[in-house]
């Protein structure tokens, strides 16, 4: 076997998010990966991702590095609840998810709304009708099919609580990506994946541990930014305690990174990171994103990238 070839069977697949999420960083990985600390995979063998979202980040390192020990949480739990389905009932997963994939490509757009709207109703009740649906399968499956046929893959719940995003038209979307769930299954099986605030992370970090912390972004404008993932908001107050929370992480000496929305972008002036950072290093990268949803101030947009290293 060539150098090569071995190389080649050793690379690690590389595994994608099985879902869509606001905020999602595929965009930005090439980026983010160059910001990776160094020794990451070498004296650096833990990793924390507190806010994980649909895990882009979190993908790319399983993917090309083995660790020891990684840690994962968000405090939307049925997102939770799906990333635990998928490392811990990955076939039974995929049965149901090409069950309703077969339904959904054989009918008609006016039928596929309607078929759209019933497994809505479907994963509500299973939300209001239990205490919680840790451990549904039905819901784990459920969450992944909203998601791939909603509208723009939002995630959002009224007051009540329920799962009120539209249908999205879509053809032919893929909503059992076999493969790809099969590798996230495995590559999980080593994650702690936790429920909850990003606060429990502490009593993981250490200086052996890498941790990226993505928050819900600070909003450009009134109007423009989507931040609320569940039904708690994350305000500047939050964003402020977020920075004393990554400067008491700092003292333990771990490696971290967080990212956030530039302010600069709209007010030049505006120095709100810069000043809850001014100990961290911050660079300004370029993203494709839309800052309101009447497309003004399309196209590359700063963001920041936060660092201690
Ligand atoms: C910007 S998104 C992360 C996106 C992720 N990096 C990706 O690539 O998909 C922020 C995430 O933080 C979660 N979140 C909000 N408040 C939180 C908190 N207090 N603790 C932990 N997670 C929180 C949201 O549910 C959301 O999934």
């Amino acid at each position: 076997m060539t150098a090569e070839t071995t190389a080649v069977l050793n690379a690690k697949r590389q595994i994608k998010p099985f879902v869509k999420w606001a905020g999602g960083k595929g965009q930005l990985i090439n980026e983010i990966r160059s910001k990776y600390p160094e020794g990451l995979g070498k004296s650096i063998v833990k990793y924390a991702e507190p806010f994980v979202g649909g895990g882009a980040v979190l993908f790319d390192i399983l993917s090309h590095y083995n660790l020891k020990e990684l840690y994962i949480s968000d405090v939307n739990a049925e997102l939770i609840n799906a990333y635990k389905a998928i490392r811990e009932n990955v076939f039974e997963l995929i049965d149901l998810l090409q069950a309703y994939q077969d339904k959904y490509i054989s009918i008609g757009s006016g039928e596929k709304k309607a078929y759209f709207y019933a497994q809505r109703s479907r994963y509500n009740e299973l939300l209001v009708n239990t205490d919680s649906t840790e451990g549904s399968l039905e819901s784990a499956a459920l969450f992944i099919f909203l998601n791939r046929t909603c509208f723009n893959g939002l995630y959002r719940v009224n007051k009540k609580g329920t799962f009120n995003v539209p249908a999205g038209a879509y053809r032919k979307p893929t909503i059992c990506n076999a493969e790809n769930l099969l590798s996230i299954s495995s590559a999980l099986k080593n994650v702690k994946i936790i429920y909850g605030d990003y606060k429990k992370s502490k009593d993981f970090i250490d200086n052996k541990t890498f941790a990226y912390f993505d928050p819900p972004y600070r909003p450009l404008t009134n109007t423009s930014s989507f931040t609320a993932y569940s039904q708690l908001g994350f305000n500047d107050a939050k964003q402020e305690e977020l920075s004393y929370f990554v400067q008491a992480m700092a003292e333990r000496n771990a490696k971290l990174l967080v990212s956030n929305s530039d302010p600069k972008n709209i007010d030049e002036n505006d120095n709100f990171f810069d000043i809850l950072y001014s100990k961290f290093n911050i660079k300004r990268v370029k993203a494709s994103r839309i800052i309101n949803s009447k497309g003004e101030a399309r196209g590359k947009i700063s963001e920041l990238l936060i660092s201690n290293y």
